[in-house]
């Protein structure tokens, strides 16, 4: 099988990486990809954008791919499925009319509320005076965030009602998130642990993949601006085998049947985001129309199962119903390398040293770099997710930071508490 993977982050080499793994594929393209595709086997990369179409579907049929499969959200929520669609090539991916469950914050909200799927309590905004009524009137802890994408980054949990107030001035005075954040969704805070949930989706049966948890602010201690993610690790110990029965019975099967009823049957990779009430009782944060990153990194790493074949299964119509994963019963922890300051400005074109040891069980994805003129040069915030697979989580984190140890450049920064709430946990 010959596959095209469309992105150039850590999620897409995990993706690249994890079907260059199967025998039973014989090449992966990746459009544009990254130095740490363009080093796998059987991987090549091809010099495309995410967003030309007409391009990425003259190179699958170029390259005689036979199915593409989408890593990041811009695409999908622009159509790229649609597009792949209407030339009559196989892509793995939800059309644009699904994609609106990330998409769009409100839309995915009214969906919620039609399935009857459980979330936080919510209102949408356009008015800067009426969203500060609101606040003022529901209370802090409150969460304002920009209903368009902004990269993980539209999101404000406010501790109290005048920093949730200045959230909204900014988005819908202040220009702050652009478009994304001329409209507002204000909603209630939601208490408990929060847990990653991807499914693969042919359309009427979801398969789960192994729980996942990232952490999402910047530092140590769950502290510091939002990121896209600084670490993660599969699988998460606040899914129990009661708390996944709920998810699945709750959530997941109330969004395929719902999305079969509102006609846009969903077909690809979904992302939950969840926060588990200390009751075990799971509520939807948002819904991604992708795999998470970092989490494919660790959810991946253990998958044994031949990813390829399940994602051409979910489009050719063979489908995924009996279908059973399997997994390497250790657990995975990756740690995001980033580059000083994000996520707000950070510098590009530092050399990065330290990439070529090799430690079993340990594994570097790359994310924001680039070919400089000495070597491997960062190109971005989050520049490298380095996944360390070990006996119990604690070993998969000391493997982890082992190898995060041996790699530097200039201004490299990374938290180093990677885990730790499921650690807390193992101990007691
Ligand atoms: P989102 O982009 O919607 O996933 O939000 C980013 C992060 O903000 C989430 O991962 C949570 O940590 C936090 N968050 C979002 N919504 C809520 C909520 N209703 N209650 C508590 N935390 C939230
Ligand atoms: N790690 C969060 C995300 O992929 O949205």
């Amino acid at each position: 099988m010959r596959l095209l993977v469309v992105g150039s982050g850590g999620r897409e080499h995990a993706l690249a990486w994890t079907f260059a793994r199967s025998p039973a594929v014989e090449a992966v393209f990746v459009a544009p990809g990254n130095p740490g595709t363009a080093a796998e086997d059987k991987v090549t990369n091809v010099d495309v954008d995410v967003g030309d179409f007409d391009a990425l579907a003259h190179l699958a049929r170029n390259r005689a791919v036979d199915l593409t499969v989408v890593g990041p959200e811009a695409p999908l929520v622009d159509g790229i499925r649609d597009h792949f669609d209407a030339c009559g090539l196989a892509c793995f991916g939800p059309s644009k009319a699904a994609a609106r469950l990330e998409g769009s914050k409100s839309f995915a909200k009214k969906f919620m509320a039609r399935h009857g799927i459980p979330t936080a309590r919510c209102e949408v905004f356009t008015d800067f005076v009426a969203a500060e009524r609101y606040i003022r009137d529901r209370g802090a802890p409150i969460v304002v965030k920009a209903d368009g994408l902004a990269a993980g980054k539209g999101v404000v949990v406010a501790r109290d009602v005048d920093e949730a107030v200045e959230s909204a001035r900014g988005m819908l005075a202040g220009g702050d998130f652009g478009e994304a954040g001329r409209r507002v969704v204000v909603e209630d805070f939601l208490p408990g642990e929060e847990a990653s949930f991807t499914c693969i989706l042919d359309g009427e049966t979801a398969l789960p993949f192994a729980s996942s948890q990232d952490h999402k602010p910047r530092d140590d201690g769950d502290k510091g601006p939002n990121t896209g993610g600084m670490g993660a690790y599969s699988p998460a110990p606040v899914v129990t085998p009661a708390v996944h029965d709920r998810i699945m019975a709750e959530i997941v099967e109330p969004l395929v049947r719902g999305a079969v009823a509102d006609g846009m049957p969903y077909q690809g990779f979904l992302y939950a985001g969840l926060m588990v009430s200390p009751e075990g009782a799971p509520k939807v944060v948002e819904f991604n129309c992708r795999f998470g990153d970092p989490e494919a990194q660790p959810v991946l790493i253990r998958l044994r199962s031949d990813l390829a074949a399940l994602c051409l299964r979910a489009v050719n119509g063979e489908g995924l119903r009996d279908v059973a994963l399997e997994w390497d019963a250790r657990p995975a922890l990756g740690v995001v390398l980033t580059a000083g300051g994000y996520p707000l400005d950070y510098d590009k074109g530092d050399a990065i040293r330290g990439l070529d040891a090799d430690l079993p069980d340990a594994k570097v994805f790359h994310a924001g770099t680039a070919t400089g003129e000495g070597g491997i040069v960062t190109a971005g915030g989050r520049v490298l997710c380095v996944v360390g697979v070990g006996a119990d989580l604690a070993a998969a984190q000391r493997l982890a930071y082992r190898r995060a140890s041996g790699i530097h450049w200039r201004r490299i920064a990374y938290r180093r508490d990677i885990g730790y709430r499921a650690l807390q946990r193992a101990s007691g």
